[in-house]
């Protein structure tokens, strides 16, 4: 288990995360059971980014990171604001989603102005997104990071002086290039309420660019059949033994009925993405 070594900086957001650094020398955006969400939403983090990876999509690792008492009482910084009152984060299991470099020496952006949006690597993901985000009912709208390459490539293993160079000629002419990354999967299953309530626009993407690339259902194919194939009942049962039980406060029943909601719910999703194309919206513009 990853242990939290120092608290860096409060993060923006309804759940009252911190930055910190991390056992494994890695930084971690933490959320606490006492977040002002719902103790909920660290289960939904930890099953929902789990199962987007299993399904092929761009996330971030996520682990359990164990917050000690000492460390909380030594960081005031590390409470939880309420209208009347402040309260010390809670000590233990938490959850991390790991920041992905040196926060010291990259810059992530949450949001990218449309005419940047082309210049992101991977922009046919939220495509597959929005099939996860349908099927799990997310009620927050989709959120995702933006890296820019050059930040990745201070972050990764060391390059040549020449490639460095070259990189960073490529980029002066065409401006940077972008990675995008989901993030935030705490409304995923109705946040704390662990139910469905389908709606057309639910779970889409505030920028209709990032789907320019859907020209049809067959846009949607790769993964629904990951969702299809790979989200097996096992799986669903294996990503969910992952979880600490006192994020569900010890009622496996209600995690086993999120669990079959989400294995019935898998035949569904072409007809909820259905019902976001014909709505009023119309996301998809090259869909005709
Ligand atoms: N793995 C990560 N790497 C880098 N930054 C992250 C990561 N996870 C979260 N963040 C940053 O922390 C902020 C808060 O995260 P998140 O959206 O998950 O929490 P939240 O409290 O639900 O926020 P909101 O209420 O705004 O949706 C995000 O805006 C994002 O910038
Ligand atoms: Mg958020």
């Amino acid at each position: 288990m990853v242990h939290a070594i120092e608290q860096i900086r409060r993060m923006r957001g309804g759940a009252q995360s911190h930055l910190m650094r991390c056992s494994d020398g890695e930084y971690y955006v933490v959320k606490f059971q006492n977040n002002p969400q719902h103790r909920r939403i660290l289960v939904n983090e930890m099953l929902g980014t789990r199962l987007a990876g299993r399904m092929g999509l761009p996330t971030v690792p996520v682990e359990v990171v164990e917050v000690s008492a000492e460390l909380i009482r030594v960081t005031p910084e590390l409470c939880i604001e309420l209208p009347r009152s402040r309260t010390p984060c809670a000590a233990g299991q938490q959850f991390g989603s790991r920041y992905p470099g040196d926060p010291r020496q990259m810059t992530l952006h949450d949001f990218l102005p449309d005419e940047k949006l082309r210049a992101v690597e991977n922009l046919h993901d939220f495509a597959g997104m929005l099939v996860f985000d349908k099927w799990t009912c997310n009620t927050n709208g989709r959120q995702t990071i933006f890296i820019e390459e050059t930040a990745r490539r201070q972050a990764g293993p060391a390059e040549t002086q020449r490639a460095t160079e070259k990189a960073a000629e490529e980029t002066e002419a065409r401006g940077p290039a972008y990675t995008t990354r989901m993030i935030d999967q705490g409304f995923c299953f109705n946040a704390g309420e662990w139910n469905f309530p389908d709606a057309p626009l639910r779970g889409l993407y505030a920028r209709s660019r990032v789907y320019e690339g859907v020209t049809g259902m067959h846009s949607f194919g790769p993964w629904l059949e990951r969702l299809e194939k790979k989200i097996t009942e096992k799986a669903l049962a294996e990503t969910a033994e992952e979880i600490p039980p006192a994020w569900y406060e010890d009622d496996y029943d209600a995690v086993v009925r999120v669990l079959e909601q989400l294995h019935k719910r898998k035949k569904r999703v072409e007809e909820l993405i259905l019902s976001a194309k014909n709505s009023n919206r119309v996301p998809f513009v090259n869909w005709k």
